[in-house]
């Protein structure tokens, strides 16, 4: 059964940055892009063991800090190699000023 996570205060993340959440056993990245708008995806590179929340967030794209790898935060599609199989994204809102997530 899936729930929504308060996972952080929307204040805590700059505009073209994200920040690493573990919830309920998921390590997740939540990114605000320069527009203002957030995206969660999980937070592991699918080509070896960076962490998405340390790398470059560029538009609607998170380029990864060890191979520079790209996805798309919107849905985790690979976008650029070496990165190659889609990493899983999160329903996330913003409500009453808190980043919530969509977890099961
Ligand atoms: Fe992410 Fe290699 S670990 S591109």
């Amino acid at each position: 059964m899936s729930q929504w996570v308060d996972v952080a205060a929307e204040g805590d993340i700059f505009e073209g940055a994200a920040i690493g959440v573990a919830v309920g056993g998921h390590d997740i990245a939540v990114y605000k892009t320069e527009a203002g708008e957030v995206f969660a995806t999980h937070n592991i590179c699918s080509h070896a063991d960076a962490r998405l929340c340390d790398g470059f967030l560029e538009g609607h794209e998170i380029e990864c800090p060890y191979h520079q790898g790209r996805f798309d935060i919107r849905n985790g599609a690979a976008t650029l190699e070496p990165c190659v199989d889609a990493i899983r994204s999160y329903p996330v809102k913003v409500d009453g000023g808190r980043v919530w997530v969509e977890i099961d």
